[in-house]
């Protein structure tokens, strides 16, 4: 059985783990990361790393381990399985303490990390997506592991044959349920500016960075709903789904129905990146 890292030993999955009182059951009290692993090499672990901080900043915490630390776990952790492609997941809380809001109580985080093969569903011919209301809380930008809404939203899209849920706040697409949003009018690709509705996408930014570099029209603006519903070609993206084409929205056709030339290209390009790693 492959094992787990939890606070300071690997363990295999059934023996590991934690104390009811964990603020991270009581509360949701915690940030975690989505690392993927291509050709067994970490993808943007730097990236990653960075936006755990980041996180972890936000919710008045430290990062308990050195970048050479995670890196020997998730190394350790990749070992445990013979496929080159994985996803390792991460997850920090503040801790074990009395149920008391106070975070003070918190002695020390409580640390688990684990990797898993990525199951790669063939989504290249398009997914349906639903847009809802973006009903979580103001602080987006926190990678929390406190999914609830995300959870129902995602829900409320397979009920519907779909699988995602665009968000909507106050008129203005912030992004998918798990996944930042893309949209193409004519030769220009748009994504929403990143704020505190947005997570910083580690897949997102390199998207951006990667249609910059091939001298293909991107612009970080806000999108109306309006504007997303007529739409040329609608993306979502994320470290295990890739970049995956929206090819029905709200139950009528993106565009032409089937995934764009624009999506081909940024693909492609995608595809190549993670070939030149
Ligand atoms: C709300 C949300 N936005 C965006 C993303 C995509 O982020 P990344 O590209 O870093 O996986 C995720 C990933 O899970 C997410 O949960």
């Amino acid at each position: 059985m492959s094992s787990v890292y939890i606070n300071g030993k690997f363990k295999p999955l059934a023996e590991a783990s934690i104390n009811v009182l964990d603020r991270g059951f009581t509360f949701g009290d915690g940030v975690y990361e989505v690392i993927p692993v291509f050709n067994r090499k970490i993808f943007r672990f730097d990236e990653h790393l960075q936006r755990l901080d980041n996180s972890l900043k936000a919710i008045y915490m430290d990062n308990p381990l050195s970048k050479n630390e995670w890196s020997d776990i998730f190394n350790q952790l990749i070992d445990n399985f013979e496929d080159k492609d994985q996803s390792i997941y991460l997850q920090i809380t503040r801790g074990v303490s009395e149920r008391d809001h106070d975070i003070s109580l918190a002695d020390k985080p409580t640390i688990f990390a684990m990797s898993r093969p990525i199951v790669k569903k063939d989504l290249s011919s398009g997914i349906k997506a639903i847009t809802s209301e973006d009903i979580r809380w103001q602080y987006c930008d926190i990678k929390a592991i406190t999914l609830l809404p995300s959870v129902l939203l995602r829900h409320r899209a397979k009920e519907q044959g779909a699988k995602e849920a665009i968000l909507i706040r106050n008129g203005y697409v912030t992004e998918g349920a798990a996944s930042n949003v893309f949209m193409v009018e004519g030769n220009t690709v748009y994504t929403p500016p990143k704020n505190r509705h947005v997570l910083p996408g580690i897949t997102r930014d390199l998207v951006v960075e990667i249609l910059k570099r091939n001298d293909i029209n991107i612009i970080e603006k806000t999108i109306e709903l309006e504007q997303l519903l007529k739409a040329d070609e609608i993306w979502i993206t994320s470290s295990t789904w890739e970049i995956v084409p929206v090819v029905e929205l709200d139950g009528r056709s993106v565009g032409e129905g089937n995934t764009g030339l624009m999506w081909e290209k940024a693909n492609d390009f995608y595809q190549e990146y993670k070939r030149s790693m």
